[in-house]
């Protein structure tokens, strides 16, 4: 038996020099995406109840508040129409109005920034009445081929107002294809697609569908027939590959935290861009524990993120990027 122990691991911890030196992730700003979401009007500033500190804008505001956030390094969004009850239907073409509140935002920001880049959301359920990500039938299920009709018209509207990244959320089979030959066809060759490859049928998602108000009417009351079942892994990475060969440029998980096993299998497996969504619920937990006093808020929020970097995913889209711009900022 020898006097001292073989190995001490605590020498690397000694002073925080040495833990930087050998640290082995790092959050940068360059890593968050910032969810926005967008309101019709002029000057309105709405909060999120189940969301504190997040808000809905309208244009004006939101161009004023891109201005505050580029300013702290922060230059990737994606947008999050809350789109007038009396604007939705059935078949949801307001989703791919060219003056629709999403292709509206993404014209004034490109008009007003020029190094940002902004994602939008294809997805119908914020344009549906009955709230689901596509076109019912007459059982109330989700029709795959003509749901995706529609997506590629959204997606070509976003393409069209200047969108950098169309990102579909809503998990229907072969739309990635279709989107990317209908961006090709039309032009849009550097039109990048983020794909939500593995989207879960979460219940964490709640908050999100009160901030863009589609909480209240999902017909059916879940989307398990299309969204993941989260008992599942190995599915995860065959939806990852049949995305990744049809042309998606950057994949997804989603939601996050609870789903960092799945950013790592894709990572390790794929080794393509990768992205994980640290969604509505899980920021509300966090910020319901801050409000309480049980957490504390700085130090949780870069914990919770940096899990993200450590797991291998590229870059984060999460509620917290502007406070976490901030922290990131102070700390130089
Ligand atoms: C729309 C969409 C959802 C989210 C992003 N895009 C909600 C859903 O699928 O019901 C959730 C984001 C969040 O909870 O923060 N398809």
């Amino acid at each position: 038996m020898s006097q001292f122990p073989l190995s001490r691991p605590r020498r690397l911890r000694y002073t925080s020099s040495i833990r930087k030196l050998v640290s082995e992730s790092r959050l940068s700003v360059d890593d968050l995406i910032y969810p926005m979401f967008v309101l019709e009007g002029e000057g309105q500033v709405e909060p999120v109840e189940s969301m504190p500190d997040v808000y809905r804008y309208s244009i004006d505001k939101l161009v004023q508040e891109v201005a505050e956030l580029v300013k702290l390094g922060l230059h990737v969004f994606a947008l999050f129409p809350v789109t007038p009850a009396e604007k939705k239907t059935e078949c949801a073409s307001e989703a791919f109005n060219p003056f629709g509140l999403a292709q509206r935002a993404v014209k004034a920001l490109k008009a007003e920034f020029d190094d940002i880049t902004l994602i939008t959301d294809v997805a119908l359920d914020p344009f549906t009445i009955h709230g689901q990500d596509g076109l019912l039938d007459e059982n109330a299920y989700v029709m795959n081929d003509e749901t995706t009709d529609v997506l590629v018209k959204q997606a070509l509207s976003h393409a069209e107002a200047g969108a950098d990244i169309v990102a579909p959320s809503d998990m229907m089979d072969g739309r990635i294809w279709a989107i990317r030959e209908a961006l090709e066809l039309q032009g849009f060759k550097n039109t990048a697609i983020m794909a939500y490859s593995a989207k879960y049928a979460s219940s964490y998602y709640g908050p999100f569908r009160d901030a863009v108000g589609s909480a209240g009417n999902i017909k059916g009351g879940n989307k398990k027939n299309y969204q993941m079942d989260p008992a599942n892994s190995d599915e995860a990475l065959r939806e990852i590959e049949l995305d990744i060969n049809e042309g998606a440029d950057m994949v997804m998980v989603k939601p996050g935290m609870p789903y960092l096993d799945i950013v790592l299998r894709c990572k390790e497996e794929f080794g393509v861009p990768t992205f994980a969504y640290q969604v509505s619920g899980e920021y509300a937990m966090h910020q319901a524990a801050f409000a309480n006093g049980w957490l504390k808020k700085d130090d949780v929020i870069m914990e919770s993120l940096l899990a993200f970097k450590r797991a291998g995913a590229d870059g984060i889209l999460t509620y917290f990027a502007k406070e976490a711009a901030k922290l990131l900022k102070q700390q130089g």
